[in-house]
């Protein structure tokens, strides 16, 4: 964890919003995720509310999501001491008095939303909200969930993995690209504050017999419109088009689990096909993050390396370096060794 260079900048990153589970994984019961290398625990007041604590009670470090929640308290596994939502532990059932709680038993808690079917944490005050994408929101659209996709690498190789254009025919062979047709077309990124925007016409193979998946109906070669947002750090939202009325709209975040893990959760809506069974978009979408996994995870350095000397970056690679770029200048990658040597010190 010492190479030189800029990475990305773990303690810059606790202002952002980040998924860290399907709406779906949370139910009554705790349940544990880890962000930016912090533990937490996730759970739902009586409200349905998430909330996001740390990890760690006060008392013996336990796993506090390996115990349960009571009414609007988590309680700990261990001598079941109980805390509300806000940190505060307010009952100690140890003592005479459970409810004499010195002042320094809390623990930290966390800005927690749920939106598109996913779990959102910040762990300090976020800086942009959260891309709209009204489609995941508009019943007239089937939406499937696939994933989450857990990696060895940086969120930030995942994301630029799931944009980058010159690999579909050479990973994704007769699924996302033709080896026949493997130049990139050309495409300008335009950045506005914390978004990159670009679109792409390019070729696509023909949705296969296993994978009868994308909407492009006309003859000769298909060719897919792809209109894309990638909202810094780590949120892409692309929507498809064939040219006619069919639309996709592919919504991808990925969870900066620690500063070389992530994990992927991938939400895909469709105005047609609209009783297609999800399992044939998750069986394709388990296929494509299969063959880009072997290879994302051979990529050394393990972090996207943020210094655009690092690396060698052509005129096809247009999304990457302005995507490094924007990153660097937002303060989200940093050269500073404090921010990505030694992980998460600062609490929020
Ligand atoms: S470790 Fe949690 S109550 Fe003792
Ligand atoms: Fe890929």
């Amino acid at each position: 964890m010492t190479a030189p260079g800029a990475f990305a900048d773990v303690a810059a990153l606790r202002e952002c919003w980040h998924p860290v589970a399907f709406s779906r994984d949370l139910a009554d019961r705790p349940v544990h995720a880890d962000l930016l290398g912090e533990p937490l625990v996730l759970w739902r007041d009586t409200d349905g509310r998430p909330r996001a604590n740390s990890d760690l009670c006060v008392h013996r470090g336990t796993a506090l999501s390996l115990g349960w929640v009571s009414g609007n308290e988590l309680v700990c596994p261990y001598h079941g001491w109980r805390y509300r939502p806000d940190g505060r532990c307010v009952a100690i059932p140890q003592l005479e008095d459970p409810s004499r709680v010195p002042a320094k038993a809390r623990i930290g808690a966390f800005g927690c939303q749920e939106r598109y079917g996913l779990i959102w944490v910040a762990l300090a005050q976020p800086r942009w909200p959260l891309p709209e994408v009204p489609e995941l929101e508009d019943g007239a659209w089937a939406v499937v969930a696939a994933g989450p996709y857990r990696w060895q690498c940086d969120a930030a190789r995942q994301v630029e993995n799931f944009t980058d254009f010159g690999h579909f025919p050479w990973v994704h062979p007769g699924l996302l690209g033709d080896p026949d047709r493997p130049v990139v077309p050309r495409h300008e990124v335009r950045t506005e504050g914390n978004v990159l925007h670009y679109t792409i016409v390019r070729p696509e193979a023909r949705g296969s017999d296993d994978f009868p998946v994308f909407g492009n109906e006309q003859a000769g070669p298909p060719e897919r419109r792809s209109r894309y947002e990638l909202h810094l750090p780590y949120t892409i939202a692309l929507r498809l088009g064939w040219g006619g009325e069919r639309g996709m709209v592919y919504f991808f975040a990925s969870q900066p689990v620690s500063a070389d893990q992530c994990a992927g959760y991938v939400l895909i809506g469709r105005n047609y096909n609209l009783d297609q069974p999800d399992r044939v978009l998750q069986e394709f979408e388990d296929t494509i993050f299969g063959q880009d996994q072997v290879v994302v995870e051979s990529q050394r350095p393990e972090r996207v390396p943020f210094d655009l000397a690092a690396e060698l970056h052509l005129k096809f690679d247009a999304v990457a370096v302005a995507y490094r770029k924007a990153m660097r200048e937002l303060g989200l990658a940093t050269s500073d060794a404090i921010g990505h040597v030694t992980g998460p010190a600062r609490k929020a």
